[in-house]
């Protein structure tokens, strides 16, 4: 009988740290936080992430147009249940006799820097995007963003530079069971992430009530807030 040996090679160890920190996929009841997301990015920052100026007023519009149904956002929520960092997965319009391509925006406000959150967001956004068919992932970004060309090189993107601008792609290979495993794996593992978050939440927000001050208790998971 002819053997068939699927080709899921071990995660590295890089990959599994990265597994640990739990990324959510949002819906559009999540939009409020989405913009209060990006409202709290400086102007510097909003540069690197949107490539040009981006006030107050073209945020919202650009969070009002976001279609939850047709892209992929994903986020990582501090112990406030606020999200500190974000993937938007937008899939790029599917061209006859072409593969199918997404681009990748992401953003991390500053307290949560450098601890991998970065990373974790393209990883998730990779693997989602192998898992909905999508061979092709996109960064564009300004050429003097070194913390995400540095992101994107070690992650095995290809980097190209123009004009001032960096266009950073990964070819991706198609799905296999392991990644529709490791995906439903980390979604799991950040819903059950949540709910332990909105206890504390909620049980902090009781006892600040009834001490009348802001109590003490708080989360520390994941060094995240
Ligand atoms: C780019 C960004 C998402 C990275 O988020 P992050 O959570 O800090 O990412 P990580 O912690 O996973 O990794 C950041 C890496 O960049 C490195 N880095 C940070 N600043 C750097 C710099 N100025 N030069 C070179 N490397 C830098 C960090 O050391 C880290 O690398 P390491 O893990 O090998 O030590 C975040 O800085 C951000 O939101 N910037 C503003 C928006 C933006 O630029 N978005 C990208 C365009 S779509």
């Amino acid at each position: 009988m002819k053997k068939h040996f699927i080709n899921t090679p071990a995660p590295s160890k890089a990959q599994l740290a990265r597994l640990a920190i739990p990324v959510r996929a949002l819906h559009a009841g999540h939009r409020a936080k989405v913009l209060d997301h990006f409202l709290k990015l400086n102007d510097d920052d909003r540069r690197m992430r949107f490539g040009t100026q981006t006030p107050d007023e073209v945020l919202k519009r650009y969070v009002e147009g976001i279609n939850f149904n047709k892209d992929t956002v994903l986020g990582i929520f501090d112990a406030q249940l606020n999200i500190i960092g974000i993937a938007h997965l937008a899939y790029l319009p599917a061209v006859k006799h072409h593969s199918s391509a997404a681009e990748l925006g992401v953003s991390v406000l500053p307290e949560g820097r450098a601890q991998g959150l970065g990373a974790a967001l393209l990883g998730r956004a990779a693997i989602h995007s192998r898992n909905t068919q999508i061979d092709t992932l996109f960064v564009h970004c300004l050429a003097n963003n070194r913390a995400m060309m540095h992101l994107a090189k070690k992650s095995g993107m290809r980097v190209e530079y123009a004009y001032g601008d960096a266009d950073a792609y990964l070819k991706l290979p198609p799905a296999n069971p392991g990644t529709i495993v490791v995906e439903a794996a980390n979604e799991q593992w950040a819903d059950f992430d949540y709910a332990l978050k909105a206890n504390l939440k909620h049980s902090n927000d009781a006892w600040s009530w009834f001490l009348g001050r802001p109590a003490v208790f708080t989360t520390k998971l994941f060094a995240i807030n």
